[in-house]
């Protein structure tokens, strides 16, 4: 082992080569196949990006209308896949149910073929639409309440709102304000080249594993608190701080006190080291969608407070923690509705294009080594088997 080195969290490691996502964390730069994440905030939709991220480029009209039908031919579930549903407990979390049911659909969909190119639209398609039914109908489950079937006529984010909020006989109508938030929202998570998740599909589609496994295995990934898990954890800090457990400068001095292994969630980020380009939009469109619809949240003022605290403190400057996507996004949720168990389905959802792409990519290099890192060991050189009796 004398010529392996160790790169903890692998922070120095290029793990493989990819065309799809270029990141300057220096520079607070982030744009998907060359395209920069401002324009695509704020002018794209979120299929247009999918499309993008997955296929390589910007669809022509064409394109973008056959991607269209694929999706909506593609909405909705196998008949038999609604047991699964009543499987779970009412209160599972609905990122475990999102994992299992993505798995399961290849159980449902075993025609799925990836090897021409017309096989892997319908499946990317398939895995775009029915990732949005599954989460609004887990969501509606939890409530006990039936599950509203996906409509044809409408786009992508208001077509989950719909399905999320609609009840028999009323149907919901998402205002334009509310639609292009979710949407922006959705575009911003795209994708984030070599984060966690993602690198969890690259590792499972490098065993050449099918796209709905290896999709799968990166929702579990996300799950985690210091990943997509955080956009839940930093309501609930900042809940914590509204309800005067502790005082937004409280909170900031235990989180650099050490030994409390208390983190500001929301904050810090491997790659960006002056500032998320993510989360400087997020906090714009917060404050323009609270306006718009004349709400006050004040788990938004506290949000503002803690992160002046924290960007006029030297715990934070030195080790240069900014904002990071999940700072504001969460604020945005809560003001559409969203419950806060299911804000890092949310971050899937977003991050399903990115993962059909890494997975198309490993699975297209032709020659693909099977993702294997090695270890340092640390253990025991040799031990000795002992008899049961005689171990101490
Ligand atoms: N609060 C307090 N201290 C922090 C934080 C934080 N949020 N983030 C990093 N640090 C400290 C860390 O303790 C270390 O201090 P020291 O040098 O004294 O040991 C120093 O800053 C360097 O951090 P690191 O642990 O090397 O950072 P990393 O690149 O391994 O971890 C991170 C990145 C995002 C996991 C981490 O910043 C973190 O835990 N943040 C809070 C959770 C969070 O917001 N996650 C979402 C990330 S962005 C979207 C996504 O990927 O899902």
């Amino acid at each position: 082992t004398g010529l392996i080195t160790l790169d903890d969290g692998y922070g120095n490691t290029g793990s493989c080569e990819s065309a799809i996502t270029f990141i300057d964390g220096e520079k607070g730069i982030l744009r998907y196949r060359g395209v920069p994440i401002e324009d695509l905030a704020a002018r794209s939709s979120f299929i247009e990006t999918a499309e993008l991220l997955i296929f390589g480029s910007l669809p022509d009209k064409e394109q973008r209308d056959e991607f269209r039908d694929l999706l909506t031919e593609n909405s909705s579930l196998h008949r038999d896949m609604r047991k699964h549903f009543d499987g779970f407990p009412v209160n599972a979390h609905p990122m475990s149910i999102l994992s299992s049911m993505i798995n399961a659909l290849q159980s449902y969909e075993p025609h799925q073929e990836f090897d021409d190119e017309a096989g892997f639209r319908r499946a990317a398609a398939s895995l775009l639409a029915k990732t949005r039914t599954i989460a609004a109908a887990s969501y509606k489950s939890h409530l006990g309440q039936p599950v509203t079937y996906p409509r044809y006529d409408l786009p992508y984010a208001e077509n989950f709102l719909h399905m999320m909020f609609s009840v028999p006989y009323r149907d919901y109508e998402a205002t334009p304000e509310v639609a292009h938030a979710l949407n922006m929202f959705l575009v911003l998570h795209g994708d984030h080249e070599q984060n966690c998740s993602t690198s969890t599909v690259r590792m499972v589609a490098s065993s050449q594993a099918n796209l709905f496994a290896s999709v799968s295995a990166g929702v579990n990934a996300l799950w985690g608190r210091l990943h997509g898990g955080a956009n839940m954890a930093v309501i609930e800090m900042l809940e914590r701080i509204n309800e005067g457990d502790l005082t937004a400068a409280e909170y900031v001095a235990k989180v650099k006190d050490k030994s409390s292994d208390v983190k500001l969630m929301g904050f810090g980020h491997r790659v960006y080291r002056n500032f998320d380009p993510r989360a400087k939009i997020l906090k714009e469109a917060a404050d323009s969608l609270l306006d718009s619809m004349h709400v006050t949240d004040p788990l938004l003022d506290i949000a503002r407070e803690v992160e002046q605290i924290a960007l006029a403190d030297d715990y934070f400057t030195s080790r240069r923690l900014y904002p990071n996507v999940d700072f504001y996004s969460g604020i945005i949720l809560r003001a559409i509705g969203i419950p806060k168990d299911m804000f890092t389905v949310l971050f899937g959802i977003g991050r399903t294009p990115g993962w059909i792409a890494h997975w198309k990519e490993v699975h297209d290099n032709p020659g693909q080594r099977i993702y294997r890192p090695r270890q340092i060991y640390t253990g025991e050189p040799l031990s000795e088997w002992v008899p049961q009796g005689e171990r101490p």
